[in-house]
């Protein structure tokens, strides 16, 4: 039998391309997600590429007798939860707005699943519980810590699901530390669709080259690293989609609470991004150097043998392929899913 997996934020960046593996990988995905920083069409092109619709609803998480009747009318095997806000400049502006959606959004849910005795969670967390690490590349041993609001709730979620399975060890806990996820699917359906000016390298260099910006901002070159702007650890929406479905095969053979990072194990510059991005589309990304942004670290990327040794996963894209990916996302959708 189908095994029916549900997403909250489901039609998000991270969460569309995860429905699309889910549906190839033959699972029954439904997505909760009440649309706040995403777009409904991101589940039908989800649809023109698998030829399978998730079954969505559209339902803050929050409300919690609404998110009821999704686990009274489906039996869910498990829960991939997206659901959150993730913009790390508005949540020092608004702590308690990304205090409220992030961790209360997640109790409603997991009270839910005690419930109904869903007992089956992947949790979106993020390399930035690793604060500024003291050396690289990143062991999931290293010591955690926060540096902003979003950041905490990453931290502090991750240790109401540490509480959880000490109180109770029959659930079944994946914690996914994501490094720097960007490109798009390769159909060029679905892909990162920020609301307003990017927060984030990838998608700022794609709406320079397509000439929607005017130049790049680099935070800095004088960072300790071989060109002096900040280095991180790009991975490939893709990869990392099928990073939760190797995550819940794992869940299923072997269960406990288990910790991954999900990244490539490979670090880039900014300056080193530009010049891949300039080289492969062909476009000029012009470019100057201002202060550091706050909150910046010089350098972060994992070291992904865990996830390989015992999840049997292993990004397969590289830089060219992300950047042709998100370029070809971006050409075919200069103005997202608008
Ligand atoms: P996204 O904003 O595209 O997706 C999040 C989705 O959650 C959106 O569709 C949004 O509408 C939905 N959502 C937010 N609050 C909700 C609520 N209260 N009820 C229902 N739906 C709600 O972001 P993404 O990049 O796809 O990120 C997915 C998850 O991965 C987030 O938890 C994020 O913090 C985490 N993460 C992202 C990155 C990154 O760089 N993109 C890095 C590390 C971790
Ligand atoms: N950068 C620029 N100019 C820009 C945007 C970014 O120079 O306009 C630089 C940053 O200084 C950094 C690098 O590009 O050196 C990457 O910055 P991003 O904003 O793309 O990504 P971050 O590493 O700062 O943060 C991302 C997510 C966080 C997450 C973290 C770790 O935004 O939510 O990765 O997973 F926590």
């Amino acid at each position: 039998m189908k095994k029916t997996i549900l997403l909250t934020g489901g039609a998000g960046y991270i969460g569309s391309h995860t429905c699309v593996e889910l549906l190839n990988k033959d699972y029954d995905v439904i997505v909760v997600d009440n649309l706040s920083n995403s777009s409904s069409e991101s589940l039908k092109r989800v649809e023109e590429i698998t030829g399978e619709k998730p079954v969505f609803y559209k339902i803050n998480v929050l409300k919690k007798e609404d998110f009821r009747n999704v686990f009274k009318k489906h039996a869910i095997h498990a829960v991939i939860h997206f659901a959150g806000l993730k913009a790390v400049g508005e949540s020092t502006e608004i702590p308690l707005k990304y205090y409220h959606n992030n961790i209360t959004g997640t109790l409603t849910l997991l009270s839910l699943m005690q419930e109904y005795n869903v007992k089956n969670i992947v949790f979106s967390s993020s390399a930035t519980v690793y604060g500024e690490p003291a050396t690289l590349p990143i062991t999931e041993d290293f010591p955690t810590s926060t540096a902003n609001p979003y950041g905490s709730t990453k931290l502090f979620i991750e240790e109401i699901l540490k509480d959880l399975y000490k109180s109770d060890n029959t659930w079944n806990i994946a914690l996914l530390r994501y490094f720097n996820p960007v490109g798009a699917h390769p159909s060029g359906k679905i892909g990162e669709d920020p609301n307003d000016i990017p927060n984030n390298l990838m998608p700022y260099i794609s709406q320079v080259a397509i000439g929607k910006l005017k130049e790049l901002s680099v935070f800095g070159n004088d960072y300790s690293t071989h060109d002096g702007t900040g280095v991180r650890d790009y991975i490939h929406v893709t990869d990392l989609a099928k990073g939760h479905i190797a995550a819940l095969s794992k869940l299923d053979t072997a269960p406990g609470l288990i910790i991954y990072n999900l990244g490539t194990g490979q670090g880039y510059s900014v300056l080193e991004l530009v010049n891949a991005f300039a080289k492969i589309t062909g476009k000029a990304i012009p470019y100057k150097i201002v202060n550091r942004r706050l909150g910046d670290i010089a350098a972060c990327y994992a070291n992904p043998q865990k996830a390989a040794k015992e999840l049997n996963w292993k990004t397969q894209f590289g830089l060219n392929e992300i950047v042709r990916d998100a370029w070809n996302w971006q050409t075919n959708n200069p103005d997202g899913y608008r």
